[in-house]
């Protein structure tokens, strides 16, 4: 299932997965670690800062950076905390967990690392309940490691969130960490993280209950200090580079994206699969690599980045994996999970299977994220059942134009960006679907991958039934999911939601 391009460019998948901690420490595992115990917390953020490491959870924030900043807005009296957000949901992409499967030492050494240079005492690894292959190998490992010593001071726990798409979402992972729901906080720039009574007394200062309640970190005791959050590919990473140091870093990738970078690749091809290579391979290389290429026979129709950029098209499959060069085509590197799909689908079939999956999987608090997104999803229903006319592809511009007003995370935004582009560049075949007489066609299913088997991925098909409150019930409440949950709180919980 995984595979790397140059035996020697691998940062984070091996070639084969660690038995032991033994194996790992064997090629080197360990030594960022005593590294780090050997100089400044400072000189390792700035090792960091200079590698130019950008987090690979899918906003490719530059690492050093966040990691100089929560330092900075260190507590006097309470401590920062580290979180591994291991919660990947996003549709197409499965590299985190193969990375958990295969190493998940590089990412126990990378948040060590981080608990360190933030003189953290916790460090919890956010992942799924349902991630039954993940939670042993997370489990084991941690025992090897806390009887290796690595632990000191620190404590490492593990949750099991909930299945929801927007868990992965930073502030809706603090938030389930908390006990709550994952509905995303409204997002300043140094929030407030993780501290059940603090996050308690400022819940019941507003009277609320809700997540909008948890506001701004700060330096004093009044409020919960800041937390870093990272996800698993870039803690995986840190290790090696405070080891090796920053130059090794960049000796692969590009100026802009050195490094690698842990690509999925699903949909119509030979046989889907994820590989780790350098920063600056082509998508087409990705495609040949990873999953042996187009299915036989077809063509490419478009390939989606997960589904939160722009949709590519057969011509951009030359693009460089890096972050300079999906911007410069108007796209995204996202979290590097793309999902090939054949010339013979239609594109509103795969605009139609993008909108239905983020509209069920917004929350709520903002209305026009919904309400338009459950709009939008409806429209492009109604163009694949061959129903729909010109004045529903007008109405489908006007939800979208508006659909991010006000949001508070960038779900809405991912609405805008895949559906938009679909329309934009696939214009004649999308029109031609709000025409009379047009064909009907099946939505093409977007969900997340519960799995990559031999025989190919394994989609969440579960999320053909859930409907928009977050429930399988035969029956939408029509409540928001936001609703449905702050109502029930007391009698009600997520596992129920499914
Ligand atoms: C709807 C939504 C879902 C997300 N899901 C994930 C996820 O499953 N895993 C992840 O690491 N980041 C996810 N993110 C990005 C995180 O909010 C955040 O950017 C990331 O944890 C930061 O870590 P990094 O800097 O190491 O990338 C998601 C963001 C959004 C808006
Ligand atoms: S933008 Fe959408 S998913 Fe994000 S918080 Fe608002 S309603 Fe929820």
């Amino acid at each position: 299932m995984a595979g790397s391009v140059e035996v020697d460019a691998w940062r984070v998948l091996p070639p084969k997965p660690y038995d032991s901690l033994a194996d790992y420490i064997e090629v080197g595992g360990g030594a960022g670690l005593a590294a780090t115990d050997a100089v400044e917390p400072d000189t390792i953020v700035e090792e960091l800062a200079a590698s130019g490491l950008r987090g690979r959870g899918g906003a490719g924030f530059p690492t050093g950076v966040k990691w100089r900043t929560i330092r900075a807005y260190a507590s006097a009296v309470l401590r920062t905390s580290v979180v591994v957000n291991a919660a990947e949901g996003e549709p197409g992409t499965f590299k985190d967990r193969t990375i958990i499967r295969a190493n998940p030492y590089a990412v126990l050494e990378g948040a060590l690392i981080a608990a360190r240079v933030m003189a953290a005492t916790s460090i919890t690894i956010a992942t799924k309940a349902e991630f039954d292959v993940e939670l042993t190998r997370l489990r084991a490992a941690i025992d090897e490691v806390r009887a290796a010593g690595w632990l000191g001071d620190v404590e490492i726990s593990v949750v099991e969130g909930p299945s929801e798409y927007l868990y992965g979402e930073e502030t809706a992972l603090l938030e389930v960490i908390d006990g709550r729901p994952p509905f995303p906080r409204i997002a300043p720039p140094y929030r407030r993280g993780i501290d059940e009574v603090v996050a308690a007394e400022a819940d019941a200062e507003s009277g609320s209950g809700l997540s909008a309640d948890v506001q701004m970190a700060g330096t004093d005791d009044s409020v919960a200090p800041p937390v870093l959050v990272d996800n698993v590919e870039t803690m995986a990473n840190i290790a090696a580079i405070v080891a090796k140091g920053a130059a090794w870093f960049r000796s692969v990738g590009t100026a802009e994206s050195p490094g690698t970078i842990v690509c999925t690749i699903t949909g119509d091809v030979e046989h889907p699969g994820v590989a780790e290579l350098p920063m600056g391979t082509s998508l087409r290389t990705a495609i040949d690599v990873a999953a042996g290429g187009v299915l036989r026979g077809l063509e490419v129709g478009a390939v989606l980045v997960g589904v939160s950029s722009a949709v590519l098209t057969a011509d951009q499959l030359d693009t460089e994996l890096t972050y300079e060069s999906m911007k410069a085509i108007g796209s995204g590197l996202g979290s590097a999970g793309y999902i090939v799909i054949g010339s013979s689908t239609d594109p509103v079939a795969i605009a139609a299977g993008v909108s239905r999956f983020l509209a069920i999987e917004s929350c709520g608090q903002c209305t026009p994220c919904k309400l338009d997104g459950a709009e939008i999803a409806a429209i492009l229903a109604k163009a694949t059942a061959g129903n729909a006319t010109t004045d529903d592809l007008r109405e489908l511009e006007v939800r979208l134009a508006r659909v991010a007003d006000g949001a508070r995370c960038n779900l809405a935004s991912q609405q805008q960006a895949v559906v938009g582009s679909i329309l934009d560049r696939f214009g004649p075949q999308v029109a031609a679907r709000f025409e009379p007489g047009a064909e009907a066609v099946p939505i093409r299913l977007v969900a997340a991958l519960v799995d990559i088997e031999d025989t190919g991925e394994v989609v969440d098909t579960r999320f053909v039934d859930k409907q928009p409150d977050w429930t399988f019930d035969d029956v939408d409440s029509g409540k928001t999911p936001v609703d449905r949950l702050t109502d029930h709180r007391s009698d009600e919980t997520l596992e129920g939601a499914g």
